[in-house]
């Protein structure tokens, strides 16, 4: 089975989580594009792992993780990650391939990131120097993880891009310039610290017939560089058709996609959000919910769930599969609104975004402590009536139920 994991939201959907809980099935897990700013939180015997760069599968012992060509790659982060991760198993950088094709985070792209978000020009980025690093790729003056391993190669694009971007620094930011020879020998030890790991993962994935494949996908579709709701977006594409690209696998090498939701909305940065409830329905979801950017920390912007959004985002991945998250949160509400339509639009559309005028339907809560559900029959009717209305609105089928941050608060549907 080739499997791709989507966010049909804004990101924080619960990917990690549902990614984890599968995994155990699969033999590779597949990270195709995005970098630090993915903040994918596991919790598995009482522990929270946060996962950044590294697939968060690798918690289930039979998974080899990929980091593949697609991503952008701080090392900085990848170290420290990894160095965390090896409490849990000594042996993980046997399980880890990064492919040397993936771009490097450099320590100017973060520095840029930084402040260009303190500048009037700010969309509320992770600051973790993801735009500025796909800029460089595209703008092919990137500096790739292969080129780590060709010093006399490595230092040139160094230097070329040092002395760009420390113009930049000093005569736009007015900021301190970098220094070239630091940036060579952290790199250069980087480098040797990641040797074993780095890998063509073209190569592997193509001679890995009739392995099973789950493809993680970072950030949500709604921060899809074109679909998404634009400019206040990532700087990847996040749909399902990124999976190909991202990792060198022909166009058909997914079989299925499922799509995660939460049973409401949240988004973390600016950026329009039509069914945002700054209300108590919104607090009471961010106090329950716990939302709070597992990467940045802020508090998430919260809201009901929103039919379009997810019908949207599906049509885009060719999901006919929804895993429904965080769905005990919403057993503190007494009324549950839901978004059906919106009065000025047949459906969403991101140049109308901020505009969009949602239409809800209320629907009785079901005021119970729901985590300790295993079995869908066992839910109270009003979270069943909640899940059909789900299915009948965005004509998706719920797969799973996710009832909990634990991996085995699970429904299967
Ligand atoms: P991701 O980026 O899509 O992987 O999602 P995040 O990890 O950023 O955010 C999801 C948050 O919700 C994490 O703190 C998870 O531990 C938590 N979570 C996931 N599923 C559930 C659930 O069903 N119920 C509750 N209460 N929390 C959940
Ligand atoms: P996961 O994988 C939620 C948002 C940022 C900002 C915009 C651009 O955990 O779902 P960037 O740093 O990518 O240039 O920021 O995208 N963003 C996320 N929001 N979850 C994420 O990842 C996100 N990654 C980026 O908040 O609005
Ligand atoms: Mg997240």
């Amino acid at each position: 089975m080739k499997l791709a994991i989507v966010g049909l939201q804004w990101g924080d959907e619960g990917k990690g989580k549902v990614v984890d809980y599968l995994a155990r099935d699969f033999d590779y897990d597949v990270r195709f594009q995005g970098g630090s700013n993915a903040g994918h939180t596991v919790q598995y015997q009482g522990k929270k792992y946060i996962f950044h760069l590294i697939p968060c599968g690798l918690l289930n012992k039979n998974v080899i993780g990929v980091i593949g060509t697609g991503c952008v790659f701080d090392p900085a982060v990848f170290v420290g990650e990894l160095g965390d991760l090896k409490t849990y198993d000594p042996d993980v950088e046997k399980r880890i391939k990064i492919s040397k094709f993936a771009h490097l985070i450099m320590p100017y792209h973060v520095l840029l990131d930084k402040i260009r978000e303190e500048t009037t020009q700010g969309i509320g980025t992770t600051k973790r120097g993801i735009g500025n690093a796909y800029e460089d790729k595209y703008g092919r003056v990137g500096i790739r993880v292969g080129d780590l391993y060709y010093p006399e190669q490595f230092k040139e694009k160094l230097k070329a891009n040092i002395s760009r971007k420390n113009v930049i620094l000093m005569e736009i930011y007015h900021a301190e310039p970098l220094s070239e020879t630091e940036i060579y020998e952290q790199y250069m030890e980087y480098a040797e610290k990641l040797r074993p790991m780095i890998a063509d993962e073209t190569t592997i994935l193509a001679g890995a017939v009739g392995k099973n494949i789950i493809f993680e996908g970072a950030q949500g579709s709604l921060l899809d560089i074109d679909f998404g709701t634009y400019p206040f977006v990532t700087s990847s594409h996040t749909i399902a058709g990124s999976v190909s690209i991202g990792c060198g696998l022909p166009s058909v090498c997914v079989e299925k996609v499922y799509g995660i939701t939460k049973a409401y909305t949240t988004r973390v940065g600016l950026g329009p959000f039509p069914t945002e409830n700054e209300d108590a329905m919104g607090k009471n979801l961010r106090d329950v919910g716990k939302e709070y950017g597992a990467t940045t920390g802020r508090p998430r912007r919260c809201g009901p769930f929103d039919v379009e959004v997810v019908k949207y985002a599906a049509r885009l991945s060719g999901v006919t599969e929804i895993v429904l998250t965080k769905f005990d949160v919403l057993g503190s509400l007494k009324t549950i609104l839901v978004s059906i339509g919106y009065k000025n639009a047949d459906g969403f559309d991101p140049f109308l975004a901020s505009r969009l005028e949602p239409v809800y339907k209320e629907v009785p809560g079901f005021m119970t402590d729901i985590s300790h559900i295993r079995k869908f029959v066992d839910l109270p009717a009003q979270a069943k009536d909640y899940v059909h209305l789900v299915e009948e609105y965005t004509n998706l089928k719920v797969k799973y139920i996710s009832v909990g941050p634990d991996r085995d608060a699970m429904i299967k549907v």
